[in-house]
């Protein structure tokens, strides 16, 4: 008899098989009990006939318990009713550990209980859908680099230096010296962009987010393209055409998992159509006062302005050159207005926020140093990221998306802790 996963059984109708995986629920009909097994390719309907098996093999289909282990072997048999379209009748089942009461029931459980038992949660239906679209993402944007000739550039997790800023920085002893847990790879990604030309790290990512939102995890994963000879335009021309790509080919290739997560199909597909809306910062001052909100040239926007722009696009929209003294040390300013830099945001439509934040980056040793200082940090942990700007400088440009925001807008979920398998946020480090 042969091993079979249940995603292979329309494959196989009429044969014998032997599928092994776990209880997801089992209800009866008189001489009939029917078990749903699930092993993490598929749901299956066994169907067990009191007076077609041994006693025995009747006893344990009776006793078998939500979430046991088990074993069913038997006869795949097409039923257009049944989830795609086969069942099998079972000859003989076995249990391999029998469950006891299994915490997670079909009623309504609470976010906190839930999260506490996050490591049985994700068996969840719903849950196992956003892995798997998860799942196609980072496949699809491994792949979207790969295809263009991209190097992947593994950044490091331990660091002396910050990247975003001070404020959210984890500490770490590091052999009686401090080290910092890195915020973002991509001031490693530019020395290996005067390597290689195009490079990418797809890694976790820390931020001490003190805040509690559904956009903050403070482990998260960020995916950060660096560009050498890449200025700011073909910087907004990408994005769009990564985040078009990738869009398109979940929709393509999840079509089942956002089914099951009731997401709105309809809703993503003018993101996978190009060009997305760019609007200037100024503009976007501007459109927000006029929807009554009290916002001033300098302002950083929270969620609810980045809500509020992105409202009548179906699309993710770009909102370029930001005031330079509210983003990140090492953005190149606007050769037009210097106190602007040329940074960008894109925002996801329907409420999901900012999902990718880029710039063109500094260009010239002499402003990255006096920035260095303005910002307050220390020099010496900085002496090699200047070194990029001595020994051959050149123009280059690069973005960071948190995968988490992707996977909260593509499953329509509302709020990160759902978009990552281990949640990490200021009141959740267990499971
Ligand atoms: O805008 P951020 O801070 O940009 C950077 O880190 C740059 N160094 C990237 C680059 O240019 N290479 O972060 C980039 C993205 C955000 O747009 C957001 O999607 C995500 O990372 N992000 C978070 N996701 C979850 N939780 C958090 N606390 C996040 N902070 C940022
Ligand atoms: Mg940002």
């Amino acid at each position: 008899m042969r091993e079979a996963e249940i995603r292979e059984l329309p494959g196989l109708v009429g044969e014998q098989v032997r599928v092994s995986g776990w209880l997801y629920n089992a209800r009866s009909s008189g001489k009939l009990r029917f078990l749903v097994v699930r092993d993490g390719s598929g749901y299956l309907q066994a169907v067990v006939f009191k007076t077609g098996v041994a006693e025995k093999v009747w006893a344990e289909a009776e006793r078998v318990t939500q979430e046991s282990s088990l074993c069913v072997m038997g006869t795949v048999k097409e039923e257009k009713r049944a989830p795609g379209g086969v069942e099998l009748q079972v000859e003989d089942l076995e249990i391999v550990q029998l469950c006891p009461e299994y915490p997670i029931t079909p009623k309504e459980h609470g976010p906190d209980f839930l999260l506490n038992n996050r490591h049985l949660w994700l068996r969840s239906k719903r849950q196992h859908a956003v892995m798997r679209v998860r799942n196609e993402l980072t496949f699809g944007i491994r792949d979207f680099f790969y295809r263009r000739n991209y190097v992947q550039i593994d950044s490091p997790i331990l660091t002396p230096s910050s990247s975003e800023g001070t404020a959210t920085l984890f500490e770490t002893d590091y052999f009686g010296e401090k080290a910092y847990l890195s915020q973002s790879g991509q001031l490693y990604l530019e020395p290996a962009a005067a390597a290689h030309g195009k490079v990418y790290c797809f890694g976790p990512t820390f931020r001490a987010e003190k805040s509690k939102t559904r956009r903050h995890l403070t482990e998260f994963w960020m995916v950060e393209p660096e560009i050498a000879w890449m200025r700011f335009e073909g910087l907004l021309d990408l994005a769009e055409e990564f985040v078009s790509e990738l869009v398109a080919r979940v929709l393509d290739r999840c079509k089942e998992d956002l089914e099951r997560l009731e997401r709105e199909v309809s809703a993503l597909e003018p993101a996978t159509r190009r060009p997305y809306p760019r609007i200037d910062y100024g503009d976007a001052v501007e459109k927000l006062k006029g929807r009554g909100f009290e916002v001033k040239f300098g302002d950083d926007f929270g969620g609810d302005e980045e809500t509020a722009l992105a409202d009548e696009s179906g699309k993710p929209i770009m909102i370029t050159r930001y005031p330079a003294a509210i983003k990140a040390f090492y953005m190149e300013p606007d050769p037009n207005d210097p106190t602007r830099a040329l940074a960008v945001d894109m925002i996801a439509p329907e409420g999901y926020g900012e999902i990718i934040g880029g710039s063109e980056r500094i260009g010239s040793y002499e402003l990255l140093e006096k920035r260095i200082a303005e910002h307050g940090l220390p020099r010496q942990a900085y002496e090699w990221y200047l070194d990029v700007r001595k020994y051959g400088g050149f123009p280059h440009a690069g973005f960071g998306m948190g995968i988490e925001r992707v996977v909260t807008w593509l499953c329509g979920l509302s709020h990160l802790r759902e978009a990552i398998p281990y949640p990490r946020m200021i009141n959740r480090l267990y499971p």
